[in-house]
């Protein structure tokens, strides 16, 4: 008769996913409560059962962190005669050879710990609470010349250092040279998901229902478009859940209306609307060009952008400022919306009339045929502009739209946080290239709030008063 040493728990249909998943890097949660944790416990151990001789690293961004949520549950998982920890070395070594290592990082010095280590599968548990640059460096010690799995596992939450990292790879799915699309799988669990907890502690879900807006949304909905912090937090790329229930309609007949969302479908543009374009320079960091067309009510839309996607001055696209307003005169010849228009208006960021180092950038454009006028930099009314042409109506229509192809304008809106040093402001060490760029269109035709949302709240996230 054999007797069961080692019980493995029974996963929930979203951790079957998980334990299942074969590409190499593995997106794993999304929420609160999905059981992210336990998953990764799980299926370490069965890893280690598996693969005799197997190396595992488990890394969290303390200590105490991984105390709580893994050496504990698995001290108390594991009979002795199947793994035993050693305290010293931080790690669990199996009856078979395989080790489970636990690792942390919450500032540089700490990734001294993994220089030279080799391990074959990796889990980050909690991964955007951890910068990317330590992702980066603790991931590079994936290898082993052995026939073990090689595989990184990434357990996360929307918010954190991270966020818009792990956005792009598992939500949006935007790749960079070197990232092949096929080796990255992301598995959505929420705390629905997680049948256990539900039936354990049918309280929890309440105590994230009861959390601030943006958080419940971010944790509960695992929404990953809204963080805390979050600069425009009234820019919806998709219709507006709650709001569409509110007026009585579906969201699909609310993206058809163009009402609850500021990204639409692509239209004709009528001949009788002005087009006009924004830019904002860049040449060791992204440049921005935006095209809008405004229709008879000052109604703003954003046809078709240019954005230099430069992150670094060492890598990526980097145009000269000759080479940029080449292609932007090509793109108003050849696009489809622009080409026989004409722009009535442009505006750009007043630095580039500087020509204290010989021609300006204002003057290479003109030579091109591109002219500007220098764009209000007033800021904070400029983004009082920009919230206001966000603002919902009481029907549900904003004042400013973007066409879904305007790529970057929409990724690059909802990572906009506040300012830690000036509130009202939003923290310029972003990628605030697009915003700066609708921020001059929208000062250029200034509004007034809607006035359904005039008496409702304050649009900055600081009160004056309290
Ligand atoms: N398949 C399962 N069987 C039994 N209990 C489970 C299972 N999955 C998760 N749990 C339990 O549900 C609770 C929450 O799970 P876990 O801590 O893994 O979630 P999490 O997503 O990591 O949460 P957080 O976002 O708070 O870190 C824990 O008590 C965990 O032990
Ligand atoms: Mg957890």
């Amino acid at each position: 008769m054999s007797r069961t040493v080692l019980a493995l728990g029974r996963p929930s249909e979203k951790q079957q996913l998980f334990l299942k998943a074969r590409t190499k890097h593995v997106g794993f949660g999304g929420a609160r409560g999905g059981g992210k944790s336990w998953a990764i416990r799980d299926k370490a151990k069965r890893l280690c059962l598996r693969y005799g001789g197997i190396k595992l690293l488990i890394v969290r961004r303390t200590y105490p962190e991984l105390m709580n949520n893994h050496i504990m549950p698995l001290q108390s998982e594991l009979p002795t005669v199947v793994a035993q920890f050693n305290k010293t070395e931080k790690l669990f070594r199996f009856c078979n050879g395989s080790t489970i290592r636990f690792g942390y990082c919450n500032r540089d010095r700490d990734l001294d710990q993994y220089q030279g280590a080799e391990y074959d599968v990796i889990f980050l548990d909690e991964a955007t609470q951890l910068g990317e640059t330590w992702i980066k460096k603790i991931t590079a010690c994936l290898r082993g010349a052995n026939g073990f799995p090689k595989r990184i596992y990434y357990t996360c939450n929307p918010g954190g250092a991270s966020h818009a990292y792990f956005k792009r790879l598992f939500i949006d799915r935007r790749y960079e040279a070197g990232e092949n699309p096929d080796d990255y799988t992301f598995i959505q669990s929420l705390v629905t998901d997680n049948k256990a907890l539900m039936e354990a502690q049918p309280d929890y879900i309440r105590q994230l229902e009861a959390l601030p807006p943006k958080l419940r949304d971010a944790w509960l909905y695992g929404r990953w478009d809204i963080f805390d912090g979050q600069f425009f937090e009234e820019f919806r790329e998709t219709p507006d859940l709650a709001l569409c229930e509110k007026a009585g309609i579906t969201s699909e007949q609310a993206f058809e209306q163009r009402r609850f969302t500021h990204v639409i479908r692509p239209f004709e543009i009528p001949r009788g609307w002005n087009i006009m374009r924004s830019y904002d320079f860049g040449y060791n960091k992204p440049f921005s060009l935006g095209y809008w067309a405004i229709d008879y009510d000052g109604i703003l839309y954003r046809i078709a952008e240019v954005y230099g996607c430069t992150q670094t001055p060492d890598e990526g696209l980097k145009w000269t400022p000759d080479e940029q307003f080449r292609y932007f005169a090509e793109i108003e010849r050849q696009h489809p919306l622009l080409k026989g228009r004409k722009i009535t208006d442009s505006v750009a960021d007043p630095a580039i009339w500087d020509g204290s180092r010989g021609e300006s950038i204002a003057e290479t454009a003109n030579r091109y045929g591109i002219y500007f006028s220098p764009g209000d930099n007033e800021r904070l009314a400029g983004w009082m502009q920009v919230h206001y042409r966000l603002q919902f109506d009481e029907n549900g229509y904003p004042r400013m739209y973007f066409f879904d192809t305007c790529k970057a304008a929409i990724r690059t809106l909802p990572l906009m946080t506040y300012s830690q040093t000036k509130p009202e402001d939003l923290d310029t060490s972003r990628e605030d290239h697009c915003p700066d760029e609708i921020r001059y269109t929208c000062m250029s035709r200034p509004i007034k709030p809607s006035a359904a949302k005039r008496e409702a709240r304050p649009l900055v996230s600081f009160d004056p008063l309290g």
